[in-house]
């Protein structure tokens, strides 16, 4: 039995908080129960493998313990130790097979065809202070693939059939004060919910909420404002329930403060008198003046600081971030932030990442939306369905604008209350900007019943918030029936061809490219390669549903009724192989590889979305197979004019036309090709030469100081260099690596789509191959403040050291 410890990415804020008020310790905890699980695989073919689930009764009496699984005393010390978040599909071998599905998920033996690695059990044992009895308990479920049926101490307490959707469930009656407490999970994922790799287990975190009877509810407190000049009426409405077998009084109150924690507004203290199990909402509102707008360039959050006061005393607060700002779609002149024009430069996303499949620590999430951001994307689709509550905290810290979407376009009681349980956990997140009701639901989009369903979906949407809007990602061209008749923002997937036409019909209906683009191509590499399933790094070839960059680009740049559009995709991600199957097993979609590493499209829209010089050149240089004949290479660049020149000899000056890019016909010689650009007057230069063979690989980590949590970490990118520190672009070595200190390596990539290495590894020897000259190591922090030191070695390679301070 572990013993549990207090933690929350926002402790030191919340405390100064509790402070602030004067709040009374331990009256309410937080805590984080991702640590110390157990681990073992059941069966879905087999009761006997399964731990008798389907044969001994779990269901017909209560608390009944007998011999089963979910008795809090089964013996599970031989299971696998783990934490959370957890993907157990990432570490599973690659399969080659022709299931169904098997392609669109990865190659990796999950789904009901793999019976025996298609169920998990999760166990999780823990204590609880004596001095909270009395108190209300909750655990709370941020995300487990999939269907998850939730035993505690014995008990039955719920099932969430959702992937993507948490939930939390009151578990106050079965807390035992005296010992162990025991979480009993059984995921079962032979139904799969998507088309893309979803990956499978507990992968986002797991909370034991512990609060007072009377309390304010997970997800209760919705915080929206009205801006007037430069002044904002901001509204809180805070949900209170009452859960003592007594009626309540209470008092509730919010305080706003900036984001040090500065109060700016209180309300008044409103009282309440709630009968037994009663909910009510208070609606309070706060006057703003001089408000700071929350903006891309400056994410400005403040705080809502809601309290419940029982006798003087207060018996529960929680804090909300949440950010000001205005949004207007407008069919003609399109998107408007803060009433500035603002073209929607997105990237769709599925939530893995090289390494670690599903089960992304939030350090990675920062990591991600960053690397986006700097390419100049300003909004993320989360794809297609609920993502993790800290993508949408690092959108809100970072400035990414984000369309929150429902998995399926479905009314049934359990979609309708996942679309409920979406709306109402991410309502306050500064980011959202727009809810999306579903995706490509070819069976039912273009008649009665998807509208219908629409329409059913769109009243909840305005009823649970009415300060935003929604859309639909439909694949249909000029189209105006079912869903279409109905969304307040038309999504058009791909089929940019037909949005002119359709403005044209419907000139009232805002426009939004809600999967666009969809180039595919491999990182660093220039051929068609059908053995290997590569496809040239360039705006060169795409599925026959999609366009290139620059076709959808070009439309959604230069008409204003065009609200601007999400690229199919943002990174890479495993699953959906395209236009290959096996031995490919991610997709080529995206704009940076399944690590992040840039393909050469990046520069593409680094061009046009930023105003950063941007002056790129492809391919590489290294052509010794190919001396005399003629290489085709690409400049991608926001200058004006470009100039190349192959060791020293001009290969021409060609004008650079917008939202496009350069193309020379260049005779291969080694050496080096330099472009000379000028932008508005501005001498811009870029080069690639012609390497020598590796003779040393280089580790770049991300961040220098990791916070000594456990949860915190880095990533750490290698490349082998030449003897002048080129990148040597087409290098394949194996890399090893040896991490000393109390951290440890959680995945390692090379963005390479057919590659069947292993990202996790079972016996600490760490190690993989390059892929055109780039890896990636993962990193996660321990719990001890000292030096970690990653070293990086090669066979014949000089190697390389990276240190990484952990500090508290
Ligand atoms: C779209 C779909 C995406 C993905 C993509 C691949 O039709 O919405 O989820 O499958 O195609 O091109």
């Amino acid at each position: 039995m572990t013993k549990i410890s207090i933690f929350h990415p926002t402790k030191i804020a919340f405390l100064i908080s509790f402070l602030f008020v004067g709040f009374q310790a331990n009256a309410q905890k937080k805590i984080s129960l991702d640590e110390d699980w157990r681990f073992h695989f059941g069966n879905a073919a087999d009761v006997s493998k399964d731990f008798d689930y389907g044969k001994t009764a779990l269901l017909h009496k209560s608390n009944v313990f007998a011999t089963t699984i979910v008795n809090p005393k089964f013996v599970d010390t031989t299971w696998k130790k783990i934490n959370v978040p957890h993907d157990w599909v990432v570490e599973l071998p690659f399969v080659k097979s022709d299931q169904v599905e098997m392609d669109s998920h990865g190659y990796k033996p999950v789904g009901g065809a793999y019976p025996e690695t298609s169920i998990g059990w999760y166990r999780k044992h823990f204590s609880v202070d004596k001095k909270d009895d009395g108190k209300r308990f909750e655990l709370q479920f941020d995300g487990i693939y999939r269907n998850a049926e939730i035993w505690f101490n014995g008990f039955y307490v719920g099932t969430n059939f959702s992937g993507y959707v948490g939930n939390s469930y009151d578990v106050s009656d079965y807390v035992n004060f005296e010992g162990d407490n025991v979480i009993v999970i059984r995921v079962d994922a032979t139904q799969y919910e998507g088309w893309f790799y979803e990956g499978a287990g507990i992968y986002r975190h797991v909370w034991l909420n512990v609060t007072d009877k009377v309390f304010i509810p997970s997800d209760g407190v919705f915080v929206h404002s009205k801006i007037k000049g430069k002044n904002a009426t901001v509204t809180i409405e805070t949900e209170v329930e009452n859960k003592n077998l007594r009626p309540s009084n209470a008092v509730v109150y919010s305080i706003i403060t900036d984001r040090n924690g500065k109060q700016l507004g209180k309300t008044s203290e409103q009282k309440v008198a709630l009968s037994v199990n009663e909910k009510t909402t208070i609606k309070q509102n706060v006057n703003l003046s001089n408000v700071m707008l929350w903006s891309l360039e400056n994410p400005y959050l403040y705080k809502v600081i809601s309290v419940v006061k029982q006798n003087n005393q207060i018996v529960h607060q929680t804090k909300t971030r949440f950010g000001i700002k205005t949004v207007t779609f407008d069919a003609k002149k399109g998107f408007f932030l803060n009433g500035k024009h603002l073209k929607i430069q997105g990237t769709n996303n599925h939530q893995d990442h090289a390494g670690i499949g599903s089960a992304i620590p939030d350090f990675m999430q920062y990591y991600r939306v960053k690397l986006l951001k700097e390419m100049g994307s300003n909004s993320y689709r989360a794809s297609h369905n609920a993502p993790t509550p800290e993508l949408l905290e690092a959108c809100d810290s970072l400035g990414m604008l984000v369309v929150d979407e429902q998995r399926l376009l479905n009314s049934s009681p359990e979609y309708i209350d996942q679309f409920k349980r979406l709306i109402k956990r991410d309502r306050n997140h500064a980011s959202v900007f727009l809810w999306s009701i579903g995706n490509e639901e070819q069976n039912i989009q273009g008649n009665e019943y998807g509208k219908r369903i629409a329409q059913t979906l769109l009243a909840i949407q305005s009823a649970l918030d009415p300060t935003r809007t929604s859309t639909y990602a439909a694949d249909m061209a000029n189209e105006f029936k079912g869903v279409n008749e109905v969304i307040p923002i038309r999504g058009f997937n791909y089929r940019e061809f037909a949005v002119a036409d359709y403005h044209r019909d419907h000139p009232n209906q805002p426009l939004l490219g809600t999967e666009m683009g969809s180039t595919v191509t491999t990182r660093g590499i220039y051929e068609k390669d059908e053995i290997r399933a590569y496809v040239p790094d360039q705006d060169i070839t795409h599925p026959w549903w999609a366009s290139k960059a620059e076709t959808w680009w070009k439309l959604a740049a230069e008409n204003d009724y065009w609200l601007g559009g999400f690229v199919w995709t943002g990174f890479d991600y495993r699953g959906e192989p395209t236009p290959y199957k096996w031995p490919n097993i991610s997709s080529h979609f995206g704009i940076l590889d399944v690590c992040g590493f840039p393909k050469n499209i990046y520069y593409y829209y680094k061009s046009w979305w930023t105003n950063e010089d941007i002056l790129h050149i492809s391919p590489h240089w290294n052509w010794s197979e190919k001396i005399g004949q003629p290489v085709e290479v690409w400049v991608n660049t926001n200058a004006d004019e470009v100039e190349l020149f192959l060791n020293g000899k001009s290969l021409g000056k060609k004008t650079m036309p917008r939202n496009s890019h350069l193309k020379w016909q260049v005779n291969y010689e080694p050496g080096t090709l330099e472009a000379i650009a000028f932008k508005n007057g501005k001498r811009l230069t870029a080069k690639v030469e012609t390497t020598t063979h590796p003779v040393k690989v280089n580790a770049v980590a991300d961040k220098s100081t990791v916070l000594a949590d456990g949860k915190d970490g880095t990533v750490v990118n290698i490349s082998i260099v030449d003897d002048k520190g080129r990148e040597v672009p087409n290098a394949n070595n194996m890399i090893y690596f040896k991490l000393t200190g109390d951290a440890k390596i959680i995945g390692v990539g090379n963005g390479d789509p057919s590659s069947h290495e292993a990202d996790k590894c079972t016996d600490g020897a760490w190690q993989r191959s390059a892929f055109n000259g780039k890896c990636q190591v993962i990193i996660q922090a321990g719990k001890t403040v000292g030096d970690l030191k990653l070293e990086v070695k090669s066979n014949g390679l000089r190697s390389a050291a990276v240190e990484i301070n952990q500090k508290k």
